[in-house]
């Protein structure tokens, strides 16, 4: 385990593509977010970023994350996660032309899953990356599956895997809602939003949780909690944050108070 604390930082696809029309960037979002990640200057920063509309829509039109069945999904496994390395060079493009000196780690080519569950994870480079002052950034993606021959990957079971493995001191999720709520926000208008929680009452909340409203292959918002319990159990604190609200992601990462929910172990 590396011995640098690192912070974790995952922009939902929600944020940076319109869920609601395939593969439709929101560049100016992208290019606020590189803005507001550069003026912050956090050290051993890794970034995670979702899907969206890019990866979403081919995952399900091809059925990715039930694994290989039939011959015409290999043709759709190579279109889901080309739209997703799209997608990253869109955001590694927003970075780079900041001067951030970020590289983009693709999971395809050194994640194996089984079952859907990271099984192996070639880890070594991005190590290296970080101790010598490089952003590392990686997405949800297709990957090579053990068992289902390929699958999906969220970009939060990576959030989780990588806050364990590089000794994460805070995980921040972006999202294009305020926080965690007890129903979907964009659905109930009534739905209340949770400033703190424990993991205790989160676990109480598992079942009541919203579902997403728009195409997500990899579980809604509930499906995206439930893969940080094990980085929350391990006591690292988990801040959920309005990521399409200017400054908000600038002000979390600084350590700065903004209208979130945060997620702790006690
Ligand atoms: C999904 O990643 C990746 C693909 C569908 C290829 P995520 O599940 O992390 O994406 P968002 O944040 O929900 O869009």
């Amino acid at each position: 385990m590396s011995r640098l604390k690192s912070t974790i930082l995952k922009i939902g696809g929600s944020v940076i593509t319109d869920k609601g029309k395939e593969l439709e960037v929101r560049m100016q979002a992208i290019n606020r977010l590189a803005e507001e990640i550069q003026n912050a200057n956090v050290e051993n920063l890794i970034i995670v970023h979702g899907g969206g509309s890019f990866g979403h829509p081919l995952a399900q039109k091809y059925a990715i994350k039930e694994g290989f069945k039939k011959e015409t999904q290999r043709i759709g496994f190579s279109e889901t996660h080309h739209v997703m390395t799209v997608l990253n060079g869109l955001f590694m493009d927003a970075l780079i032309w900041r001067n951030i000196p970020a590289v983009s780690i693709t999971p395809c080519s050194c994640i194996i899953t089984e079952n859907g569950r990271i099984r192996c994870f070639e880890d070594a480079p991005l190590k290296l990356f970080l101790k010598a002052g490089f952003l590392p950034v990686l997405y949800g993606d297709a990957v090579p599956d053990t068992k289902l021959g390929f699958t999906i990957l969220s970009g939060d079971q990576l959030v989780s895997v990588l806050a364990t493995r590089f000794n994460a001191e805070r995980i921040i999720i972006g999202v294009d809602v305020d926080g965690l709520y007890n129903a979907d926000p964009k659905v109930k208008k009534t739905a209340k939003m949770f400033r703190r929680l424990t993991l205790k009452e989160l676990k109480k909340l598992q079942n009541k949780l919203g579902e997403s409203t728009a195409c997500d292959v990899t579980g809604g918002m509930w499906g995206k909690i439930a893969e940080l319990l094990p980085a929350i159990e391990l006591g690292i604190p988990i801040t959920i944050v309005n990521a399409a609200k200017p400054n908000y992601i600038y002000k979390t990462l600084k350590g700065e108070k903004v209208k979130s929910t945060l997620i702790e172990k006690e």
